[in-house]
């Protein structure tokens, strides 16, 4: 069995907090591509590489902590799984306790999140329950709620989602010949951030850490939580993420920071990304593109940019932010040379 094929648990193992004859909930997540970024690199003077987590089996980085967190879940006997979410970890969550023959529920803002993620976790089976509120009081929520009932909470306030995250950082380090000098990555409960940082940690590495967030939604720049939150990056939707202070480690001891850019920055990164180097992923994911595009490499010579998920979670925001054209043609000969030569 070649590396890609197996399972993001066996991989590690050794660096992982599971036994040998542990029950492991799989879909075959991560070994992920690490992509170049030929267009960026030019554009930066760097060498970019794109870490490709929309490759994951539901089509974004959750399933690394996912299979970490539901693994551990079942052999802690847990019969339900639950979380707060924008979307993806809701996405997550519910096709790994469907393959682990478990019950979910999510607590979603209401119509805040993209339709593929809804589709997904409707898809997979979970009880979606539509907040009226933000992803902050879902979290707060939730925490609360599984004070008392014995539900196993899966957001990153939970240890495996960062054990397992951490190994996006082991691969990158396996993939390239030579040091990575900076990752740029887009922040929103932080969970994330604090996974390759502990992961690059692990392995010595030190890379400088750049987090992105969405103007609207940045509390770790401001030094305040946002109440309001708002951003067209769905997922990164979030005015007080609970992994604040890890995050702010990870970018003081590596010199990096955290970093705003605005939703003009996002879509213009996004489409970039699209319709230059020819790989779609969702606005939050191409924060830190846009992050990269705005600040610069700042002297760092091999450069990784983490695209969090696939551009097919978000259809709505693609429809309408896209250098694409649309003709409308009679099934007709003249009409259709007419469309395809034609000024557009
Ligand atoms: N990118 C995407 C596509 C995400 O879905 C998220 C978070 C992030 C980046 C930020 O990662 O929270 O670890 O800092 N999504 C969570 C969710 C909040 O509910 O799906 P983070």
């Amino acid at each position: 069995m070649s590396k890609c094929h197996i399972p993001l648990i066996e991989r590690y193992r050794d660096r992982l907090p599971f036994a040998p004859g542990d029950p492991i909930v799989t879909l075959q997540e991560g070994s992920s591509p690490l992509l170049r970024a030929p267009v960026l690199s030019q554009m930066t003077g760097a060498e970019v590489r794109l870490k490709l987590e929309g490759a994951n089996p539901t089509g974004s980085f959750k399933d690394r902590g996912m299979t970490c967190a539901v693994s551990a879940a079942v052999r802690d006997g847990a019969k339900a799984v639950i979380c707060a979410s924008t979307g993806n970890t809701a996405a997550s969550s519910a096709a790994y306790a469907a393959r682990a023959g478990i019950t979910c529920a999510v607590i979603v803002p209401d119509g805040k999140i993209a339709a593929g993620k809804m589709a997904q976790t409707l898809m997979h089976g979970a009880r979606v329950i539509a907040l009226d509120g933000n992803f902050d009081h879902a979290l707060a929520l939730v925490r609360e709620l599984t004070e008392t009932h014995p539900i196993a909470l899966v957001n990153s306030v939970n240890e495996f989602r960062i054990e397992g995250q951490k190994t996006a950082a082991f691969e990158i380090l396996e993939d390239l010949e030579g040091d990575l000098d900076a990752l740029f990555i887009p922040v929103g409960n932080a969970g994330n951030i604090t996974a390759y940082w502990r992961g690059f940690t692990e392995m010595g590495a030190s890379p400088r850490m750049f987090g992105l967030q969405a103007e609207g939604a940045a509390p770790l720049v401001l030094g305040h939580p946002v109440e309001h939150p708002e951003t067209v990056a769905s997922a990164i939707r979030i005015g007080n993420p609970a992994r604040w202070e890890d995050a702010m480690d990870a970018t003081t001891a590596s010199r990096g920071s955290i970093r705003a850019v605005s939703d003009d920055e996002i879509l213009a990164a996004y489409r970039l990304l699209a319709s230059r180097e020819g790989m779609f992923c969702e606005p939050a994911s191409a924060a830190s593109v846009a992050g990269l595009l705005k600040y610069g490499a700042d002297g760092a010579e091999r450069v990784v940019c983490v695209l969090t998920g696939r551009g097919l979670k978000d259809p709505e925001t693609a429809l309408e932010n896209n250098d694409g054209v649309t003709i409308h043609c009679a099934a007709e000969r003249a009409a259709l040379e007419e469309a395809v030569l034609g000024d557009a």
